[in-house]
């Protein structure tokens, strides 16, 4: 399903034309499809049905209440890394029994928190983390169940900021590290291995890397089994890509295809930990264009959203595809195809008003003329997007708008001045 299409000249997310709600409640703005996001859901819950698996969504792609709400109301689960994440899953109704806890650097208070809820498993990283997880719990009089998080060692073939799954990465542990720790479990009456983790890294197009790990991962699980742990679950982690030029990422159903058989061959529940497949794109952010000028030879246009309510394009110089909500006649829906030239369009950079050269959308990027109050969507932001916004520049933030059907709804709305001053004051 591609949630957001043209009709006419005009930008639609499912049946509710994007202009209107910038006109009703400004820019910039993060319109989301409710229905893409739990078809994509449903997708992953029916590609892995043999497997009985719990689709954890990975809160740190997108963590608006709104969202995980509608999630849980489909059956999903959810993957946490703080006790901020953990806290907005109670907070949505989300079921702690099953939602996963991963992260380098838990603290003993978001341990404490993790155990008190009651989740399903602590992804464990390292040895002093696990002495840590066995201490807190044993202080409180509980078991915790855990999962090592192995690094199989495969390259992902991924961004270097993403890719997670190899020796040199500061996540999980290798394989001989966590046999020799899998083996002081048994000593810690605290602690019960029920699971093995592993992401090996995100926005991952080709189903090999999968395939090598999953390999990987079904001989270790035999050996933990030898040792005497229980294993029920292997949690395969997140890191489906999406296409954010056209469609660059294999299908669910061949990522599914490549993973599949090795957990029925190791008789484990699956879990799975998605963030970019199921919100990524499921959102566009929006934002009006407030100037356009030249300067040598370039063209800038500058909008209204900036990178503090996207910092992708910054950061790791990621590309979003970026169009008029309103299409002048004559120009087609976005291009899929950058390769070839776009027949009314000039080489324009997208920019933001903050005072920083990184804040920029995308550069010498073929775009119709715009003028001042023109709409631009910047598409594939549901994911990363509004979770990594800032407000540098003292910009609040964007809302965000939860489009089912003709149905829009308001779940985030904009921040105010007197809010991001807020902590600051009365002291
Ligand atoms: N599980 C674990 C343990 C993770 O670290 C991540 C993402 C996921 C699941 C979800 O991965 P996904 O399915 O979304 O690929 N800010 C970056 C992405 C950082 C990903 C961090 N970990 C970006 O904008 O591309």
């Amino acid at each position: 399903m591609d949630a957001f299409q043209y009709r006419g000249n005009e930008l639609y997310c499912e049946d509710v034309p994007v202009a209107k709600l910038a006109e009703e409640f400004g820019t910039p703005l993060y319109v989301y499809s409710g229905s893409m996001i739990v078809e994509t859901l449903k997708t992953l819950q029916e590609v892995y049905a043999e497997v009985d698996p719990l689709v954890c969504f990975s809160v740190k792609a997108n963590s608006n209440l709104g969202i995980l709400r509608l999630l849980k109301a489909y059956g999903s689960g959810f993957d946490v890394v703080s006790g901020g994440e953990l806290f907005r899953v109670l907070k949505a109704g989300g079921d702690p029994a099953q939602t996963v806890f991963a992260g380098v650097g838990k603290s003993d208070p978001e341990i404490a928190q993790a155990i008190e809820a009651g989740v399903l498993m602590f992804n464990v990283e390292s040895e002093a983390e696990l002495d840590s997880i066995a201490r807190v719990a044993a202080s409180m009089g509980r078991v915790a169940p855990i999962a090592l998080r192995v690094n199989p060692d495969v390259d992902p073939k991924t961004h270097r900021y993403t890719a997670t799954g190899q020796k040199e990465s500061k996540f999980g542990l290798d394989i001989d590290r966590a046999l020799r720790i899998a083996a002081t479990v048994k000593d810690k009456p605290s602690l019960t291995m029920i699971g093995m983790h592993m992401h090996i890294g995100s926005q991952i197009t080709t189903v090999e890397p999968y395939a090598k790990a999953v390999a990987k991962g079904v001989e270790l699980i035999g050996q933990l089994r030898e040792m005497g742990h229980p294993i029920a679950w292997y949690n395969m982690g997140g890191g489906y890509g999406i296409g954010y030029k056209g469609p660059e990422a294999k299908p669910l159903k061949e990522f599914a295809a490549a993973i599949l058989p090795g957990i029925k061959a190791a008789g484990c529940r699956l879990a799975i930990e998605p963030g970019r497949v199921i919100a990524g794109n499921a959102g566009v952010l929006v934002g009006r264009v407030l100037y356009t000028k030249q300067s040598g030879d370039k063209r800038f246009v500058i909008q209204d959203a900036a990178m503090n309510d996207l910092i992708r394009p910054a950061l790791y110089e990621s590309f979003h595809r970026i169009w008029p909500v309103t299409v002048p006649p004559g120009l087609p829906a976005p291009p899929t195809d950058y390769e070839a030239a776009i027949p009314g369009t000039e080489p324009r950079d997208v920019v933001g008003p903050i005072c920083e050269s990184g804040d920029f959308f995308a550069k010498d990027r073929p775009l119709p003329p715009l003028d001042r109050g023109d709409l631009l969507a910047t598409f594939s932001a549901g994911a990363y997007g509004m979770v990594m916004a800032s407000n540098y520049n003292t910009r609040p933030r964007a809302a965000e708008i939860l489009v089912e059907g003709d149905q829009a709804r308001l779940v985030r709305r904009r921040e105010t001045l007197d809010e991001l001053v807020a902590a600051e004051e009365g002291l």
